[in-house]
Formats: structure tokens, C-alpha cells, sequence
């Protein structure tokens, strides 16, 4: 398999790491030439001609949120396989455009959710799968900075991030609680920027709270003083199941979990599962499968957050 990444900044890097140990990195794009330095393999800086004259098995979309519909249209068009980061797109004519090019293709779209691989949340899903899921609940309380924010142009704007904590940091574990308890068909959730206002115009805290269908209620910020560990409760007609990084307690009882042997790459809370995720991916590819977290499954999580941000405190349909 010969594999390229567009766009190799912060998560991109990590991508093409993981690429190049396995032998599978055929070429990389960047707008930013001063990012292509460090590759030792075609570099380009127009992800297209990347696209046309590479011709690759698969490209890795790691670019802001805004470019991810058109670069997966593209791809997929041209019959190249799809990884691409999370978020699947930022809104839902993207979400329409993108599934039908999907369905027009012979190529296989993925998408990055790799929090359903860490070791607790596998074994939490398996430990439900014939069990009524009541709720599931989670807070992610983290610490982004202005700093941050100032760190890409495309951050901290609707326009090219696509909203706030909802739909970047807070993603992974909002996917997880419809993962576990199921899609809501409606949602009612409040948005609002209480401590970055003088640099983002997005929201830094958001609250979901859903009923009917699934009962999901997420407090996401990013205006916590530090990094919190995440933490995501399932209730069952008979569990109370609480999950930590690295352990699961069913009604208090710690469980025996599988250790992760994959290495935490970048920060902390990307977790150590994108090299478990990619390997399945791929595995897919090799045997011609669709991946099970597709464009279908992705746009779950997206539509949300997008309920959530249209919601404006009233019931939603999602
Ligand atoms: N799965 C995870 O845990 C995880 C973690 C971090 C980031 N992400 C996701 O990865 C994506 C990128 O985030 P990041 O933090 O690496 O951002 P970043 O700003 O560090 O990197 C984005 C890169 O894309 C490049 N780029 C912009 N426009 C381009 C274009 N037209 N063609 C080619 N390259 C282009 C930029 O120059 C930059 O190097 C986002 O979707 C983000 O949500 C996922």
C-alpha cells in the first residue's frame, strides 16, 4: 500500500510517523513548504496534482475542518481510498455531498474517531452489546489557550473550524456517548463562550442534554484552569459502568482491561489508538471492506454538533 498525507501539521505529523515505519509513506502536501522540509519523499503543495500524478492506495486528510468534504470528494472521485481526521465536515449540505460520493465510488472512506479503539471503550461496548443502555453521560473539562487558538488561522471560526469545543475537542467523547447509547432523535443544548471572548467568535462550553431515542448528556469546556481526565458513565437497567483512562468499574468493581501496548504518540488526549485504527483501516482496504466508522457512521457525531449549535436552548430535531 502506497499512502500520502495532506496536511502535516500538528496530527498530520503523527499520520505520516506511523506511515513511514510501516514503509507505507509514498508522498506528502502542505501549503506551508517550511512543513514539507523534514520529508524524504515527494513532497507536493496542491494536494490535487498530489492526487493525479502519485496515485495513491489512500490519502490522509489532516487539514483544517473546512477542507475535509472537498479533499474526501476529490479523493474518492479519483478512486483513492479515504483516512480522513475528525471531523467528517462542518455542515450538512457537506454531509449530503460527501455521502453521495461516497456511495458513487469503489474507494473506501475512514474516518478518525480512534477513541473507539482505546482498550476501556472496546471492552465497554462489547460488555453492552445485549444490554438496554439508559444513558450515557460525560464531562470533558480541558484547558485550551488564546495561545492556542492563535496557533492556526483556521482556529477559533466558524468558517473554517466549524464551531468550538463541540466540534473539535469535545468530538471523541460526544461520538462515544452515541456510540454507546445510540443515536438521540432529538437533542436540546446551550453553547456559549465564557472565557476566550476577546480571541475566539466560537464556542468554548457547550451542555447536551437528550431524551428521546437515546439518552445522552454531554458538559464540554475548554475554559477549565487545566486538562482534566475525561470521564464517560453508561447506565444500564443493571450496570452503573464508569470509564477512566485505563480503567472501566462496573457498579464499582474494577475490571480486567487489556493493556494497550501501542505508544501514546503526540499529546496526551489524542490517546495512544491512531496506530490501532490506521492498521484497521487498512485492513479493511486490503480485504475490500467498507470500514465500519464511514462516511454514514462519522456524520452521526457531526450531525450533533450541529443540532446542538442550531438548538439555541429549545428541543431539536437531529
Ligand atoms: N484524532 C485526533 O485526536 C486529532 C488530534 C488533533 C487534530 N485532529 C484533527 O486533525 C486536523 C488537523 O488538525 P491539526 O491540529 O493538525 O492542525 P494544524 O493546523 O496543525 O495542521 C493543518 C495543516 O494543514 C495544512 N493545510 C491547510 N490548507 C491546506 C491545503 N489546502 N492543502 C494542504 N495542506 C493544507 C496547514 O498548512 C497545516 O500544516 C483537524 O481536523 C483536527 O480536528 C485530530
Amino acid at each position: 500500500m502506497r499512502a500520502a498525507v495532506i496536511g502535516v501539521g500538528v496530527i498530520g505529523s503523527l499520520h505520516a510517523e506511523i506511515l513511514s515505519e510501516r514503509n507505507m509513506l509514498a508522498a506528502v502536501c502542505d501549503i506551508d513548504k517550511n512543513k514539507l522540509k523534514k520529508y524524504n519523499c515527494p513532497v507536493y503543495t496542491d494536494y490535487k496534482a498530489m492526487i493525479d500524478t502519485v496515485k495513491p492506495d489512500c490519502v490522509h486528510i489532516c487539514t483544517p475542518h473546512y477542507l475535509h468534504a472537498e479533499m474526501i470528494i476529490y479523493a474518492l472521485g479519483h478512486g483513492v481510498n479515504v483516512l480522513c481526521e475528525k471531523p467528517l465536515c462542518i455542515s450538512r449540505e457537506q454531509i449530503k455531498a460527501v455521502l453521495e460520493a461516497e456511495k458513487s465510488s469503489n474507494a473506501i472512506l475512514g474516518v478518525c474517531l480512534q477513541n473507539r479503539y482505546n482498550k476501556e471503550n472496546a471492552f465497554v461496548k462489547e460488555y453492552i452489546k445485549d444490554k438496554k443502555v439508559l444513558c450515557a453521560a460525560a464531562h470533558v473539562a480541558w484547558h485550551r489557550t488564546k495561545e492556542y487558538y492563535a496557533s492556526g488561522d483556521w482556529r477559533g471560526k466558524y468558517a473554517t473550524e466549524g464551531g468550538g469545543v463541540l466540534i473539535n475537542q469535545a468530538l471523541h467523547t460526544l461520538d462515544l456517548l452515541q456510540y454507546f447509547a445510540g443515536m438521540p432523535e432529538t437533542l436540546t443544548a446551550s453553547v456559549s463562550n465564557l472565557t476566550l471572548k476577546d480571541s475566539i467568535e466560537v464556542e468554548d462550553t457547550a451542555v447536551i442534554q437528550s431524551v428521546k431515542g437515546a439518552g445522552i448528556t454531554l458538559f464540554a469546556s475548554n475554559g477549565c484552569a487545566a486538562d482534566m481526565p475525561v470521564v464517560v458513565t453508561v447506565r444500564t437497567d443493571k450496570d452503573v459502568i464508569q470509564i477512566y483512562p485505563g480503567t472501566v468499574l462496573i457498579n464499582g468493581m474494577p475490571q480486567d482491561i487489556e493493556k494497550t501496548t501501542e505508544k501514546l504518540r503526540g499529546k496526551e488526549c489524542y490517546g495512544s489508538s491512531h496506530g490501532l485504527l490506521i492498521e484497521d483501516f487498512y485492513k479493511h482496504i486490503t480485504e475490500n471492506k467498507r470500514f465500519p466508522i464511514d462516511g454514514e457512521e462519522a456524520s452521526k457525531v457531526v450531525k450533533l454538533v450541529l443540532a446542538a449549535y442550531e438548538s439555541g436552548g429549545n428541543e431539536t430535531n437531529v
